[in-house]
């Protein structure tokens, strides 16, 4: 009899002692921030965290939100900005729906930019709204290696968990900056009205503009064309931005009133510039189709141009029409996220069902599980790298 009761204690002060332990194991694990999993890391020994600018005008709030989902990370910062056109009312159901997405709620690495300046596409107004967003970006976090801006137009065809992982093998103060000094029939004419051909860029383009004023051709710098999308690092936004040199302000000035000037103005700074001119890498990164005739913007893409565009080994597509089934099939198989989703990496711990978000619960936001797409992306930038010290890439 007197066995069994203490025997019968023991397992209760067993039981209580066990309890006991559970839960301050868990109060530790709840209150120390050096156990907790999902504080960010930067820094070269974490894998590449990227600052977006998502950029559209009136009535692209959803698209917008869209494109977030698809390229959002706890590792990232995100601005977005509906244009002057749009109304405040547009721009408070964006920040609604921002705040229905438990991740974005929870790291608050998402911003958006209230009533901003008017700024038409064509004008250096858009190189001063990138600047201006670029700027705030730094300000808002430490942690970021690369820029990228997207419009309301364009879409990913990689998780970030393939774009970090594949840009973890890239030296950190690369820019991705499509770029030629080959300015074309123009060139001999010495006279050049650099301002108005969006044809420069690609030859395929030829519809041009006309300036009602043409300028010399500048002698103390040499003007570089390509392409407007470009990924670049913070060390070189850093110099376009607070710069010890006057170089950047001088062109900003030069590329005043030119129509299109984001396909010129970083493209010359970089390239005039002894410091940073052997850090540019010649690729967009882009995947884009030009009609034939050729216009100002390229052919939207859809279901038709699915294969071709999942094999590009591109980061981003443009441009596509609002909810085109084409968006719905890269969410299907290669983002792999549902509708209103954030695009699932491997800091995504819920159980993935229909009516749970895989990423409303979360893990370790630094380990990263890349995909398939993964590879593709990896052999475009080997062989943008393998071409680096080529003397084509080379600023010439
Ligand atoms: C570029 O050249 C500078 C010297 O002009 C050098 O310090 C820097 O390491 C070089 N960068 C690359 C990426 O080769
Ligand atoms: C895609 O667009 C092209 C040209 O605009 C058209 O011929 C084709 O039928 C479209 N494909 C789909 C799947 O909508």
């Amino acid at each position: 009899m007197g066995a069994e009761k203490k025997w019968l204690f023991t397992l209760f002060s067993t039981t209580i002692f066990s309890i006991l332990l559970l839960l301050l194991y868990s109060i530790s694990v709840f209150s120390s921030p050096r156990l907790f999993p999902s504080l960010v890391q930067h820094g070269l020994h974490s894998p590449p965290a990227f600052a977006y600018y998502l950029f559209g005008g009136k009535g692209d709030k959803d698209r917008i939100f869209r494109l977030l989902l698809a390229v959002y990370h706890p590792r990232n910062r995100y601005l977005l900005q509906l244009g002057a056109d749009a109304s405040d009312e547009e721009r408070y159901r964006l920040v609604l729906a921002l705040k229905s997405v438990p991740a974005v709620r929870s790291f608050e690495n998402v911003d958006v930019i209230g009533k901003p300046d008017r700024f038409s596409s064509m004008g250096s107004t858009h190189i001063a709204a990138t600047l201006h967003a670029a700027a705030m970006l730094m300000k808002l976090d430490r942690g970021w290696d690369w820029f990228i801006a997207l419009s309301a137009l364009d879409y990913p065809l990689v998780t970030q968990d393939d774009l970090s992982h594949v840009f973890s093998s890239v030296r950190r103060d690369l820019n991705f900056i499509d770029h030629t000094s080959d300015l074309g029939w123009k060139e001999d004419q010495r006279v050049l009205p650099i301002v108005v051909d969006p044809g420069i860029y690609l030859a395929r383009r030829t519809k041009i503009f006309h300036a009602t004023q043409k300028r010399l051709m500048p002698d103390a710098f040499k003007v570089f064309t390509g392409s407007p999308w470009v990924v670049l690092s913070r060390s070189f936004l850093e110099f376009c931005l607070f710069g010890w040199d006057n170089l950047p302000r001088t062109l900003l000035m030069y590329f005043n009133n030119v129509m299109l000037s984001e396909e010129s103005y970083f493209h010359s700074v970089i390239c005039n510039s002894p410091e940073f001119k052997n850090t540019t890498v010649n690729g967009d990164l882009r995947y884009m189709i030009w009609d034939s005739p050729p216009k100002t913007e390229p052919h939207f893409l859809n279901g038709s141009d699915y294969d071709q565009m999942a094999q590009s080994g591109a980061a981003f597509a443009r441009q596509f029409q609002k909810d085109d089934p084409v968006l719905d099939m890269i969410d299907e198989k290669i983002l792999k996220c549902g509708r209103n989703r954030a695009v699932p990496g491997a800091w995504c711990t819920g159980r993935r069902s229909w009516w749970v978000d895989p990423c409303s619960q979360w893990g370790d936001v630094n380990v990263l599980k890349p995909g398939p797409q993964a590879k593709k992306l990896e052999e475009t930038i080997l062989n943008l790298l393998d071409d680096w010290n080529s003397p084509s890439n080379q600023c010439t």
